[in-house]
């Protein structure tokens, strides 16, 4: 038997995010709950947004020198932070102190001549930088220290998992690999920001929200940047200062519904970004679906972004998933972990279609630490028990409330560890009843499918809504297959492993292979190609219709 070995500190960004005050060196990892208070999803969230409003982007030529570099920025104000990045160039990130150093800078910054083409001079807080003389600035400097804003390559992540102590040790490990960095969060703030520019153009008080994995601390390096345009706070306070008989209200145009709102109001944003937005490419307006959106990459950051309009549920989901990530130091590592597994057998997919989402994984693994005895996480009905007055959101009708302050929530009784978790997460799903039940973190039980698609994860929210409606029987299937195998191999080493050696793989670096040593097979038998192709069709083809005979149980 293995001690209890539980990671009590949170590494990179997430510390930086949930610590209330710095705490003295050597003082995070205690041997007990880390009981610092921590902070709330708002409060790092206006906190990132105001300081992305006082950093810059700057494109800077490929050598440069740091020191000369700071001093010239310096003349605007004092310099907070800074970072370089490499993305096809090489980017700073800059956070000046004040606000107004931006400004500044601004001020002196031209639009460049482009010889035959014109440009559109919008002036942005994104710049490029230019040597006077390029050629004795250049010669013998030493190029910059950068940032990596990418995931490790598979093969160190692999190494680094067969070099592990325990296999808690390999979750913990790959938490720390995949997780956003502080840099790739600020860079993730600092484009909202930019992206929030160009909207102010028409609505000068809107804010540009992120949203999803990129604020809900279970995003990994590289993952998609959601974001959406929140118009609520517009002329909110003036209406209620305003005293006498009168009320003054805009005059405003009228559309048939909020959709045909959105619809327009996105329309132009999505025009306006790929007309004027610097670094703004491939912009994609998204109308038709269920929830209208924009995509676009912003080359600078290298991030796949999507913006929608009015998405304050998906927010409110994300402090929840922020909430029970904070919670306890095993919910993220068991999350991040489930998550690479499945991107490692294909069960998810950065195409949409009819593959499991990440977002209905990390429910997942949610509901399953809620049936833990005694539970790891509570039921969101019981963080709404714990709100106060302050804490009540109702959201177009649904009812959103649940405690803001982690603090007021119990650590779980709970010690058993990641290895035992991975395991029982595996045997869990692997004989999960998916034809006749429904997975639920609103009340931590499984309820009666109240529709026939494959998978049901009802919306915490939005309760009549499935989030995982998409999912095919045979990739439902696919990920039962591989749960019970996993759990399989996880119990053989059990009985006869030897000691972890770096050479083989072992642990969860065994489960992430297609094809794992002991000549078993990770992945499924081989089937005849026409089966293969049946299959995939199946799978491209998104909606509810295979789902008759959905038996999750053997
Ligand atoms: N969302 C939702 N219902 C869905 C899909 C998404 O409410 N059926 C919300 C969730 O709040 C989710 C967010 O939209 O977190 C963003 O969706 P998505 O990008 O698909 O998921 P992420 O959680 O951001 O994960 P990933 O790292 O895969 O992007
Ligand atoms: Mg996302």
């Amino acid at each position: 038997q293995r001690p209890v070995r539980r990671l009590l500190s949170y590494p990179g960004t997430v510390a930086a995010d949930l610590r209330r005050e710095e705490q003295p060196a050597g003082s995070a990892e205690t041997g007990s709950e880390d009981r610092t208070p921590k902070k709330r999803f708002c409060e790092v969230q206006s906190e990132r947004r105001e300081q992305a409003q006082r950093t810059v982007l700057i494109h800077c030529p490929s050598k440069i020198s740091e020191k000369r570099f700071l001093k010239y920025l310096s003349q605007h104000g004092p310099i907070n932070n800074h970072f370089f990045y490499e993305s096809f160039g090489l980017y700073a990130v800059v956070e000046f102190h004040q606000k107004e150093s931006v400004a500044s800078l601004q001020s002196v910054t031209r639009t460049p001549s482009l010889g035959a083409e014109a440009a559109i001079p919008f002036r942005s807080r994104y710049f490029s930088l230019k040597l006077k003389n390029p050629s004795n600035q250049t010669s013998g400097q030493p190029s910059v220290q950068c940032s990596n804003q990418s995931s490790p390559a598979s093969r160190k992540l692999f190494d680094l998992l067969c070099c592990a102590e325990n296999v808690d040790d390999q979750l913990n490990t790959l938490t720390k690999e995949l997780q956003l960095t502080e840099e790739n969060t600020r860079l993730r703030h600092l484009t909202c920001s930019l992206i929030e520019d160009v909207a102010a153009a028409y609505f000068p008080d809107c804010a540009i929200r992120p949203f999803g994995s990129s604020v809900n601390s279970f995003g990994k390096l590289g993952c998609d940047l959601d974001m959406f345009l929140d118009l609520d706070d517009i002329g909110k306070f003036s209406a209620h200062k305003a005293s006498g008989n009168f009320l003054m209200e805009f005059q405003v145009k009228n559309v048939p519904s909020e959709r045909i709102a959105s619809q327009k109001i996105l329309s132009v944003i999505g025009e306006c970004l790929d007309h004027f937005g610097p670094g703004c490419v491939g912009v994609q307006k998204i109308l038709n679906a269920r929830c209208p959106l924009v995509r676009f990459s912003h080359q600078a950051s290298g991030f796949q972004c999507d913006l929608t309009t009015n998405n304050r549920i998906a927010l409110r989901s994300s402090e929840l998933l922020y909430i029970y990530g904070a919670l306890d130091s095993r919910v993220r590592a068991l999350v991040f972990t489930v998550r690479c597994w499945a991107r490692a057998h294909s069960l998810t997919s950065s195409i949409p279609g009819a593959w499991i989402t990440n977002f209905s994984l990390t429910i997942m693994v949610i509901f399953f630490l809620q049936r833990r005895s005694p539970p790891i996480l509570p039921t969101l009905d019981y963080l709404k028990t714990l709100a106060d007055a302050e804490d009540k959101c109702i959201i177009e009708g649904h009812n959103c409330t649940f405690v803001r302050d982690l603090n007021k929530i119990k650590p779980s009784g709970n010690t058993e560890t990641l290895e035992l978790l991975l395991k029982e997460f595996f045997e869990y799903f692997g004989n999960f009843a998916f034809n006749k039940n429904s997975i639920n973190i609103r009340q931590g039980k499984e309820q009666n499918k109240p529709e026939s698609s494959p998978l049901h994860i009802q919306n915490p929210f939005e309760t009549s809504l499935n989030i995982s409606k998409n999912v095919s029987q045979s990739q439902l299937q696919k990920f039962v297959d591989l749960a019970r195998e996993s759990a399989w191999i996880l119990h053989q080493e059990d009985k006869g492993r030897p000691s972890p050696s770096g050479n083989q793989p072992w642990g969860l670096a065994a489960l992430l292979l297609p094809s794992v040593a002991n000549g078993v097979s990770l992945a499924k038998k081989k089937k005849p190609a026409s089966e293969r192709i049946k299959n995939l069709l199946e799978s491209i083809k998104s909606g509810p219709e295979n789902s008759t005979n959905t038996n999750g149980k053997r």
